[in-house]
């Protein structure tokens, strides 16, 4: 089936482990939609454009090819031909993403790019406004959110395990930055739709989290998802 599973909320909540576990366990796709934002951001970053520049970062858009392909079953983002990898993923790029994500051009651009994938696939989705804006139709639509520590904390553990240098305290700082940006800009801003579920997963363990949402999608999809 083509379920269509959106999963919002704030950076560091968890979305991505649940989604790639859910998108696993109902055989559908997983999409990271950040990844797009970050990848506009590399490309703005190269052209050394300030990326709260609307105008001129507008004017880099039909310069951009992006491309999100499958490998080894894990989302590779493909700019201008070249796999982005691992360095969309610097906190310098999660800056750069959410001040490129503010730009309503750039939320056009790639609104295409996520509605495709979808119309293709049965997707579990995760970004800011996949249930508002991207999927309002989707089967379910979950918000995760943390504490503000208990997100930084797992922002931070992920980022020294890929051996990037950064304290807890910057993780936590530049992570509220980052949220005031995405939840206050006037484009779709991140915030839970009317109908989703909203989970809290503060203190709870990966296997907890991934339990409970899994619980909460079998349940809304009911037969559909056997
Ligand atoms: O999920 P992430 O941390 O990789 O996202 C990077 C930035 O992109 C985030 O700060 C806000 C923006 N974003 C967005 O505006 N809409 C989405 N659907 C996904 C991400």
């Amino acid at each position: 089936m083509n379920f269509q599973i959106a999963i919002d909320g704030p950076s560091g909540a968890g979305k991505s482990t649940v989604a790639k576990a859910l998108a696993k366990r109902l055989g559908i796709i997983y999409v990271d939609t950040g990844a797009l934002y970050r990848a506009v951001g590399l490309f703005v970053r190269s052209r050394n454009v300030d990326p709260h520049d609307a105008a001129a970062v507008a004017a880099l858009l039909p310069e951009i090819a992006l491309e999100l392909r499958y490998e080894n079953g894990s989302q590779q983002v493909y700019l201008n031909g070249e796999a982005t990898g691992d360095r969309i993923r610097t906190p310098e790029m999660s800056m750069y993403a959410s001040a490129v994500s503010a730009i309503p051009a750039v939320r056009a651009f790639l609104l295409d790019t996520q509605r495709d994938i979808a119309a293709k696939n049965g997707v579990v989705m995760d970004g800011r406004d996949i249930g508002t804006v991207i999927l309002p139709n989707a089967d379910v639509k979950i918000y995760l959110t943390a504490s503000d520590e208990c997100r930084a904390k797992r922002r931070f553990l992920e980022l020294r395990e890929k051996g990037m240098e950064t304290t807890y305290e910057d993780v936590l700082a530049d992570m509220r930055r980052r949220d005031h940006n995405d939840s206050t800009r006037t484009v779709a801003p991140a915030v839970a739709a009317p109908d989703a579920v909203t989970v809290d997963s503060s203190g709870m363990s990966v296997e907890e989290c991934v339990a409970r949402i899994g619980k909460i999608v079998a349940e809304k999809l009911g037969n559909r998802s056997k």
